[in-house]
């Protein structure tokens, strides 16, 4: 049987590429129909970039990847060069990628998938919520075709990381996770309070730097550069693997733990702009609106990461 048909939308970032690495590994899960980039950790131009070369690396020079939004809905674009590196993948060795870029807009694409599919999609974004939102108000009827979207972004409990309130990927472009979260869909968020347990410390990197084939060799060496940052700002062992949180629960939805609250991000105060209002205790009259994710088995996440880079083979 096919797999669940998805399309990742991302802003690669080491952690995004990571995911992308993994969800690549699992076709008996996932039917990836298309990677959409957007503008975020690095501009535009790089992140569909890397996003093919990722697709090189995990010998898919045939899948369809697009590049959608150049800037958030309403505000000027925020990028993070200085956690992911000037190519936003620093860590890998940056080649002329082989998959082509698709001709397509990425809104474009998402709205024909959405429009055209006999089955639901799941969406899967893993950076600013520009091209999905964008997407859904220039076509709404194809809310109708989304079976789920599961994305990473916001923090409760953590508090911000690019803002004292914000998480970065909200607070890029808040207005778009406004209309997103507000679509109606199901949505599984998994926000920094559960990315931040998934760390690469020093022995599960010791792990993937023994995995001999390039998807192990290039998630190595992007934990490595993406460390740096963490290590040292937060004084934590390892950096959070945060994208990937979201493909690991597409597969093992078992390793993670969540609750129905209502989410609301704040638009209104450039203070605590991007701010995601978590009511996990439902002290509000909000009408639940996502599966808010809290917690995740931590080493179950890495065994899995690791299995599924290893099915890359051996050189
Ligand atoms: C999110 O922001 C980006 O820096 C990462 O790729 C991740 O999607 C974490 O806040
Ligand atoms: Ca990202």
């Amino acid at each position: 049987m096919a797999g669940r048909p998805i399309i990742i939308d991302c802003d690669p970032g080491q952690d995004d590429a990571i995911n992308l690495l993994l969800a690549m590994s699992s076709p008996d899960e996932l039917d990836i129909l298309g990677i959409t980039t957007v503008a975020g950790n690095v501009p535009l131009a790089l992140t569909e970039r890397n996003a093919r070369q990722i697709c090189d690396i995990a010998g898919r020079t045939d899948m369809k990847v697009f590049a959608g939004c150049e800037r958030p809905m309403q505000r000027e674009l925020l990028t993070a060069e200085h956690v992911h590196g000037k190519t936003g993948i620093d860590g890998v060795e940056i080649t002329s990628p082989g998959t082509p870029l698709g001709e397509q807009h990425a809104v474009d694409f998402i709205i024909e998938a959405l429009s055209t599919t006999a089955e639901p999609l799941t969406l899967v974004p893993t950076g600013p919520l520009t091209n999905i939102a964008t997407a859904i108000e220039r076509a709404p009827a194809i809310l109708d075709n989304v079976a789920e979207i599961v994305l990473m972004g916001g923090a409760m409990r953590e508090g911000g990381n690019h803002s004292p309130s914000a998480e970065f990927n909200i607070l890029v472009d808040p207005h778009a996770a406004d209309l997103v979260f507000r679509c109606g869909k199901p949505i599984t968020v998994l926000g920094l309070d559960v990315t931040h347990q998934v760390l690469a410390t020093p022995g599960r990197r010791d792990r993937i730097r023994e995995i001999n084939n390039d998807a192990g060799r290039a998630t190595a060496g992007m934990l490595d550069f993406f460390n740096r940052h963490d290590t040292v700002k937060y004084g934590s062992l390892g950096a959070p693997l945060h994208d990937p949180c979201t493909v690991a629960f597409l597969l093992a939805p078992n390793l993670f733990e969540g609750k129905a609250c209502n989410l609301t991000v704040e638009t209104a105060s450039e203070l605590t702009m991007g701010h995601t209002a978590v009511d996990f205790w439902h002290v509000t009259d909000r009408p639940d609106n996502v599966t808010w994710i809290w917690s995740v088995d931590a080493d179950g996440f890495y065994d899995l990461l690791i299995e599924r880079l290893e099915r890359y083979g051996d050189d």
